[in-house]
């Protein structure tokens, strides 16, 4: 049985968080496509700047061999959209955002998996400037 999953980050300072939601989701279907947010939007989730722009997380993002095809998430209210664009029929979320999309239910089943641990672009960016 053929499923679309979709997921949506800003996946800047990629890490091996990222990859392995990345992988752990491709594993849930049998396609994966990303939705990376657009450096104004993850200004407003985040109030910071990414530190890699957009086409280049975006670039980032393409290349992984579990992800099958990304395209740009504008807003955060439009995941619906993007979730019938793409014919998704699971959304699968870090637990980070645990209850946050229950709402798309009605749209395609919503999954939210285990960060993981001790690892997050914050962190990098924090470690960094020492
Ligand atoms: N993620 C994860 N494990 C981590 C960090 C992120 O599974 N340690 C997942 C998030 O739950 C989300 C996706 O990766 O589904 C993209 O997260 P993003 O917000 O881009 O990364 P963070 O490292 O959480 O960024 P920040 O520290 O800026 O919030």
């Amino acid at each position: 049985m053929s499923k679309v999953v979709i997921t949506f980050g800003t996946f800047d300072v990629f890490h091996v968080g990222h990859l392995r939601i990345l992988e752990k989701a491709r594993a849930l279907g049998s396609r994966l496509v990303v939705g990376v947010s657009t450096d104004e939007l993850s200004f407003k989730k985040k109030r910071r700047a990414p530190v890699y722009s957009q086409d280049e997380r975006y670039e980032i993002v393409s290349a992984l061999k579990y992800v099958d095809e990304c395209f740009f998430e504008e807003r955060l209210e439009d995941k619906g959209l993007y979730i019938s664009r793409y014919k998704a029929g699971l959304l699968v979320m870090g637990n980070d955002w645990q209850g946050k999309f229950d709402n798309y239910r009605e749209f395609c089943e919503v999954v939210y998996l285990p960060r993981t641990e001790s690892i997050s672009t914050t962190a990098i960016i924090e470690k960094i400037q020492g």
